[in-house]
């Protein structure tokens, strides 16, 4: 090797050593992607730029927030400015030298809060985001250590017991799930179109406060939706036109349709729970002709799709949150389906994080 390449191969060596040292610095602050994005929508910033219906000024930002008794722009600018760089904001420089107006892009657009403006990510923005909530992450280390599960570890009650006992981290809760209810249901509904054609009625297990089977009823107004989730859930539960909320426990016993519908219930436990679940399943729907619908996130650890990361990443909000919680792969899922007694399962791919999985017991 020539002293040339030599020189080269050590610069490389450096470049590669830097940007390593880089991308630490980075992943040591990217919580702060989030506390900005979640400041954004506690200030209400996409609210106050869509209500004036075009971009704004910093000033003219800062003098619609509410709440506000000594207003500091300065702090609102380093914000802005992370935000913009994140693309949830977009800034147009003046060119006569006058203030930066910062107006929506495609992400803000998910970020409104006032009604209209749904389907809408906020309430999940601030709910993933709550100092409760962050608490069990800081046990993800321990649970290498021991196992056992992180939520319990940081408030020493299971996360179902937690929102029994905590009305407002209850109320978060159940708000930031019916949010993914509009949001993820107008892609499973127009993916999985003929799914519920033929279904008369169907029980959505673990629906949360109702807004999933809501969003089904409305789009396939002949279909009897019922809501199942434990009582203190369902009693906060809003009223919805076609929809019946039923409280109990789904591992004792599921109300009967002809369809179990479920989004985001058996990421949140492990394999022999979901089992557990799915046999219950099985008994509420008619035999021969009745069908498992799942909505969840079908992992591919290596994909490179728009949410494919993203599946990462809620797999160890899985970790930090749920016993034996976890997001699956498609051959996890069909093995857990087989182990149920679902023998035929069908993957379909939605404009959504999730993806539907439909699964019959013969
Ligand atoms: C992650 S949330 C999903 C909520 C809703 N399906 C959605 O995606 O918006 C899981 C739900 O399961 C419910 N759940 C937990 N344990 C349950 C049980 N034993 N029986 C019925 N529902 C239960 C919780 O109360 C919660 O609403």
């Amino acid at each position: 090797m020539g002293s040339g390449e030599t020189y080269a191969a050590t610069q490389t060596e450096e470049t590669l050593t830097l940007q390593g040292q880089a991308d630490i610095w980075k992943l040591i602050y990217t919580y702060g992607d989030s506390m900005a994005l979640k400041s954004a929508v506690e200030l209400r910033i996409p609210d106050i730029i869509r209500r004036h219906g075009g971009p704004l000024s910093l000033t003219q930002i800062l003098a619609g927030i509410s709440d506000a008794p000594s207003p500091d722009i300065t702090c609102l600018a380093r914000i802005m400015r992370v935000l913009v760089r994140n693309k949830i904001f977009s800034a147009q420089e003046a060119s006569d030298g006058g203030d930066t107006l910062y107006g929506l892009t495609h992400s803000s657009r998910w970020l409104l809060t006032e009604s209209g403006s749904e389907p809408s990510l906020a309430p999940l923005v601030v709910m993933e985001n709550h100092p409760l909530r962050m608490a069990s992450w800081h046990y993800l280390s321990q649970c290498v250590r021991e196992g056992g599960s992180a939520f319990v570890k940081a408030h020493g009650r299971d996360v179902w017991e937690f929102g029994l006992e905590n009305p407002e981290f209850n109320k978060r809760f159940n708000e930031g799930m019916a949010c993914t209810a509009k949001t993820v249901m107008s892609g499973v509904i127009s993916g999985y179109k003929d799914g519920f054609d033929s279904i008369g009625s169907v029980v959505d297990v673990g629906g949360g406060t109702g807004q999933t089977i809501s969003e089904i009823v409305k789009s396939y107004p002949h279909i009897k939706g019922i809501n199942f989730d434990l009582p203190h859930v369902v009693a906060a539960a809003p009223k919805y036109e076609g929809v019946t909320h039923i409280g109990g426990d789904m591992f004792q016993e599921i109300p009967h349709a002809d369809a179990v519908f479920m989004k985001w219930v058996l990421h949140d436990w492990s394999d022999e729970d979901c089992v557990k679940i799915l046999n219950k399943c099985k008994k509420a729907i008619p035999e021969g002709r009745g069908k498992v619908i799942i909505a969840e996130i079908v992992l591919k650890p290596e994909g490179q799709g728009f949410f494919d990361y993203t599946g990462l990443l809620v797999d160890l909000a899985m970790l930090a949150t749920c016993n034996g919680g976890r997001e699956r792969t498609e051959p996890e899922w069909k093995k857990l389906l087989q182990e149920a007694g679902f023998p035929r399962s069908n993957i379909i791919t939605v404009n959504a994080l999730t993806s539907v999985i439909e699964a019959y017991p013969i």
